[in-house]
């Protein structure tokens, strides 16, 4: 349970509030490169941390990420002319380049100095690994971006992608943390006699309810939570929450995977997900590794005769029209009542989309003083925390919060892993997480 208090320092991100002012001191996903697929394509509406900005591609190839307004008189530059190194707002002319410069005021006489005295507010971008990076912060230089293996793997094994989820950020980025409701929502309709004999799988099913382990970090906080394995053994599922809003998912085996999400505020009911992983399928151990996590259950829960997945939308030019799915509050997500009653848990289709039905369902901005956690939202307690530290620290004594100025903290990795019983499990896998294996 939160006080509104904390619950709305958490949850607001705009310019003016001690949240947003947290976020801007870190570069943040903003789009993925292929929404500006090449120079001097159309311009894209971009929402970020409750700013409205225009995102474009000059003719050079770099981005910009500019005020939505023109300075001039405040039409939008959405409908600018992308052209020769700059975007023209098509009001009266005005032209500006990826770093807000005044190219060019054409209704001004051409002795009028006017255009080197204004500058429109811009942010500066930086791509990697398929993803456009903003830095909304007060830095003349920005800081370093953030060291994420999975942003950073050859194009051939880069997968990224990007989804709306329309609630708050933290109710987005908490169900990633919470490794409880995997049993559940998930998975509450396989039992452990359906999944492969000595896979992690097994282990999640035959006991529902974790242990965990909760250590605070350089780059924010860890949990391993622990299950019975075999005898004398237990299987160990480690997550991390990075500052200010990635979390590395405990699935898959630690120290093979290489895995980012990111959860960005768009405004504060809106999120957009990000997710940087390896693809792994051309990998020559894929096989013995899907066995190993028990992948027959997966490929029986995502395959299994059901509706058809409910698709990605085309993007559309809106503020909220990127990257949305077919399944939506107003069609309660394709909940199928018979499915839910005979074959699945929740009756909804898809990993993905049965996360977003339950955090949008707590409503735009989940009220925290009325919930009642357990002992298995110990990460959610502690993540909470820190960034609640993290703001305070930052707000009253300007302590640049954790991560900014050292970017080789983010090279950490997360999965499960079987461990003796009386293993100390942060000693046992330094080196996995450490990718060194
Ligand atoms: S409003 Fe943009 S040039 Fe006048
Ligand atoms: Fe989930």
């Amino acid at each position: 349970m939160l006080s509104p208090q904390d619950n709305a320092i958490l949850t607001h991100v705009g310019p003016d509030t001690p949240m947003g002012k947290l976020f801007r001191q870190y570069w943040l996903p903003a789009l993925l490169s292929s929404e500006l697929p090449a120079p001097d394509c159309n311009p894209v509406r971009v929402l970020l941390l409750g700013e409205r900005l225009i995102a474009f591609r000059d003719t050079s190839g770099r981005v910009g990420l500019i005020q939505n307004h023109c300075p001039h008189r405040g039409a939008s530059l959405f409908y600018g002319r992308n052209e020769a190194g700059g975007l023209r707002c098509v009001y009266h002319g005005w032209k500006f380049d990826v770093a807000g410069r005044c190219l060019d005021m054409p209704n001004e006489p051409p002795e009028s100095d006017f255009k080197h005295k204004l500058k429109a507010r811009a942010y500066p971008c930086a791509e990697r690994g398929g993803i456009v990076w903003a830095y909304l912060g007060p830095r003349a230089t920005p800081p370093p971006l953030p060291d994420l293996e999975a942003n950073q793997l050859p194009p051939a094994r880069a997968r990224v992608s990007a989804f709306i989820r329309d609630c708050n950020w933290l109710q987005a980025l908490e169900g990633d943390i919470d490794t409880s409701h995997f049993s559940f929502l998930h998975l509450g309709s396989v039992t452990p006699e359906e999944v492969t004999p000595g896979s992690f799988l097994e282990y999640t099913l035959r006991d529902r309810a974790p242990r965990y382990a909760v250590v605070d970090t350089e780059y924010g906080c860890m949990y391993g939570a622990w299950r019975p394995a075999t005898p004398g053994h237990r299987y160990w599922r480690i997550a991390q929450f990075l500052f200010p809003c990635f979390t590395h998912i405990p699935t898959g085996v630690l120290g093979k995977k290489v895995e980012t999400r990111a959860w960005v505020p768009m405004d504060d009911h809106h999120t957009l997900f990000f997710s940087m992983e390896e693809d792994r399928s051309q990998d020559p151990n894929r096989e013995k590794t899907l066995v190993q996590e028990g992948y027959v259950m997966s490929r029986k829960m995502d395959n299994r005769d059901g509706p058809p997945l409910l698709p990605a939308l085309p993007n559309t030019s809106d503020w909220l029209g990127r990257f949305r799915t077919a399944a939506h509050t107003d069609n309660d997500y394709g909940l199928n009542r018979e499915r839910q009653r005979t074959t699945d848990y929740s009756g909804i289709f898809g990993i993905h989309t049965q996360d977003q039905a339950m955090t949008e369902s707590m409503g735009p901005i989940y009220d925290r003083t009325s919930e009642h956690l357990g002992s298995s939202d110990v990460m959610v307690i502690r993540v909470r925390r820190r960034l609640l530290g993290a703001v305070r620290h930052l707000v009253e004594e300007g302590t640049t919060p954790p991560g900014v100025d050292e970017p080789w903290v983010y090279r950490t990795r997360s999965g499960g892993v079987i461990l003796p019983e009386d293993a100390d499990w942060l000693q046992a896998t330094e080196a996995q997480r450490a990718g060194q294996t």
